[in-house]
Parts: structure tokens; C-alpha cells; sequence
């Protein structure tokens, strides 16, 4: 199958990790804040110690057998380092990284051509990977065990299939939904790690170092709200903090202390525990209009006007974290916790009520 370099560079992208200004025009693209801020190795990595623990112990040995590294699939909530570490991994075994994501993978030719121009030793980032199609899928299987690609020429009684063989890499997948995955792709990965949420320790210590990179003046408590609001997830963490510089500088001196944070995340409805708007409205949904629940994803997609892949990815696993929601077999509960979050009678105190009004 001949492929067109310009077809085949749309969907992935390289960074060159020997030297990180050696990027192609697509990662010029690319949100130069968190590409600016993200730690490039493991020593500059907080959070998530005991992958990155075994990350090491991995990589040392295949430096020492002089080989390439196991497959290796990264799962969890969005915004938790999946990206990060795979570009670590890259830095920390010299080589280069081809980003690209599943939905951007749409025929054969595309997966052909990124596979064919790996080199030895590469790493393959491929996101949302419990996205790719099925057709996708079928040709990274030989891809990833015997590093060759099967390609079908003609048609009908003519049909001939060519093993061509293409350089060993590392393939790093990531995904929200590691259920997603079908079972032949899963087995494939020779490691597998669920990324954590975040203790606001941590969170505070990645705030601290994201405003030291960008010479922002952050007080101790300051960085500790902005830890405590963000989810348990760095990227937010690191959101935040930018607009609380923007606030910082716009309505005081341009440090950012406790009361700064503290205001400037009010003006962005982020509440004490680090709900935002669309969390509140997913819980007083369930509390005011389904008693509470159980309810079904779908309605509550329609409700809220949502993706039911936003709800599912971005907000429930947090809600579910905080002890807020409940998973059961007949849909979401709100707990006992998110009436008392919110300021409403639980279920059990409006019976009493009622009883006693009675
Ligand atoms: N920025 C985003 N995630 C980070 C992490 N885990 N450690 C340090 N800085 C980060």
C-alpha cells in the first residue's frame, strides 16, 4: 500500500526527545502552557510514586538487555499524567515519541502509515485508545507481537497478503475507559497502571513548581487552596493557578495569597471541595428531579444538555472519589454526603419530617 507522507503526518505527531526545540510545525501548535510546565523526567514528576517506581525498574532493564520496552497501557481519569509519563518514558530511554489519538485514526492506511515510519526503539503514544476502530485494531496485533504488518493486495480470488516486517517499538496506550478495551488489545500490554488521584500535597507541591517555571509569586496557604479545589488532578491544578495570577495581578499586587485564591476561585464557582457548576447541577439534578436516584446516565445526559462521555470521563469519576455518587446496577445514587454538600434535607430526614407533620 503506498501512502502519502501528508496523509501520514496528520495523524501523528513526533517530538524529539533528545532535544525538546526539535519539534515538527504541528507541535508548534500545540497549548504551549502545559507543553512549558510539563516535567520532562521522572525526577521532576510528583504524584503517582509507585508507578513511577516500577516505570524505572522497567526501563533500567531494558537499557541494561539492550532491548526495547514492553507495551504499556495507562488508564484513569483525564488529566492525571497519562501523557506525561508516556513522554518521560521516551526522555528517559532516548528516544523519540509519535503522539496520536484513536479517533484520528479513521482507515487502514492511516495506522500503515504511522506504523511504517516508526524507528527502532520509538515510542507510539496513542490516546483514547479504547477508541480506535476495529479494523485499526486487527493490524496493531501483529504490529505489537511480532512487529510486522499484513498487508492484502487484489481482490477476490487474487487476494495476497505480504508480512512486511516494521522496527521494534514500545506502543503506550492511554485510555478513560480501560472496560472499553477489547480483551485481545488488553493482553497485548505487557504493563498495565491505573493512574491515581491526587493527594493536595502533591497537588500543592505541582502548583509551587508550575509557579516557580513561570514566575508567578504564590504564598504556601495560596497554593493549598488552589490544591484543595482541583479535582485531585494536576491539569486543573494547573489551570487554576493561571487564572488566579490573572486575578492576582488585575485586583492586588500580583501575589497570590490565600484571600486572592479564595476570591478569584468564587469568581469561577469552584466551591470548597473543588465542584464546579456543572457537578452541582449534576447532583441537584438527581436530588430534586429523581429523588436522589437511581438514575440512568442517558436521562441525565439529556437533562443536563451533556455528552454522556463528559459525565462518564470528566465528571463522575470524580464525584464517585468524593463518596458523592454511588454506582448501582439500576443507574447513579447521590449519597447521603452530596445532600449534606449541597445544604438539603437527606431522604431520611424528610420522611422523619413528614412524619412528625402528620
Ligand atoms: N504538571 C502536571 N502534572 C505534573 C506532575 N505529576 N508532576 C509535576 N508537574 C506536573
Amino acid at each position: 500500500m503506498i501512502l502519502s507522507d501528508n496523509e501520514n503526518k496528520k495523524n501523528v505527531k513526533v517530538l524529539k526527545r533528545q532535544n525538546p526545540d526539535l519539534s515538527t510545525s504541528s507541535i508548534k501548535n500545540e497549548d504551549n502552557y502545559e507543553k512549558n510546565i510539563r516535567p520532562l523526567n521522572f525526577d521532576d514528576y510528583i504524584g503517582q510514586s509507585s508507578i513511577k517506581e516500577t516505570l524505572k525498574i522497567s526501563i533500567e532493564a531494558c537499557k541494561k538487555r539492550n532491548t526495547h520496552l514492553d507495551h504499556l497501557l495507562f488508564y484513569g481519569p483525564p488529566g492525571l499524567g497519562k501523557t506525561t509519563l508516556a513522554n518521560i518514558i521516551a526522555h528517559e530511554l532516548n528516544t523519540n515519541i509519535r503522539i496520536t489519538s484513536a479517533p484520528s485514526i479513521e482507515r487502514p492506511r492511516d495506522i500503515i502509515g504511522i506504523l511504517m515510519q516508526l524507528k527502532e526503539g520509538d515510542v507510539l503514544f496513542i490516546d483514547e485508545i479504547h477508541r480506535l476502530n476495529k479494523i485499526a485494531e486487527e493490524i496493531l496485533y501483529p504490529a505489537m507481537e511480532d512487529f510486522s504488518i499484513d498487508l492484502t493486495t487484489g481482490k477476490n480470488q487474487s487476494v495476497k497478503t505480504m508480512r512486511i516486517p516494521i522496527p521494534k517499538f514500545t506502543l503506550i496506550g492511554a485510555t478513560t475507559k480501560a472496560g472499553a478495551l477489547s480483551g485481545p488489545l488488553r493482553d497485548r500490554f505487557g504493563i498495565i497502571h491505573r493512574l491515581e488521584f491526587y493527594t493536595t500535597e502533591e497537588l500543592t507541591k505541582i502548583v509551587k513548581r508550575t509557579a516557580k517555571i513561570l514566575d508567578f509569586k504564590l504564598e504556601d496557604d495560596g497554593a493549598e487552596e488552589i490544591a484543595k479545589r482541583s479535582r485531585c488532578t494536576p491539569r486543573i491544578a494547573n489551570r487554576l493557578i493561571k487564572r488566579c495570577a490573572d486575578w492576582a495581578i488585575v485586583k492586588a499586587d500580583g501575589v497570590i495569597t490565600k484571600d486572592i485564591a479564595l476570591d478569584a476561585l468564587r469568581s469561577l464557582d469552584i466551591d470548597n471541595i473543588g465542584l464546579d457548576i456543572t457537578d452541582r447541577d449534576l447532583l441537584k439534578l438527581m436530588i430534586n428531579s429523581f429523588d436522589g436516584g437511581p438514575v440512568g446516565i442517558e436521562t441525565l445526559a439529556v437533562a443536563l444538555g451533556e455528552d454522556i462521555r463528559t459525565i462518564e470521563d470528566v465528571y463522575e469519576p470524580f464525584l464517585i472519589q468524593k463518596g458523592l455518587i454511588a454506582r448501582t446496577p439500576r443507574g447513579r445514587k447521590a449519597t447521603k454526603l452530596a445532600y449534606e454538600h449541597l445544604g438539603f434535607k437527606t431522604p431520611s430526614q424528610n420522611y422523619q419530617l413528614d412524619l412528625f407533620n402528620k
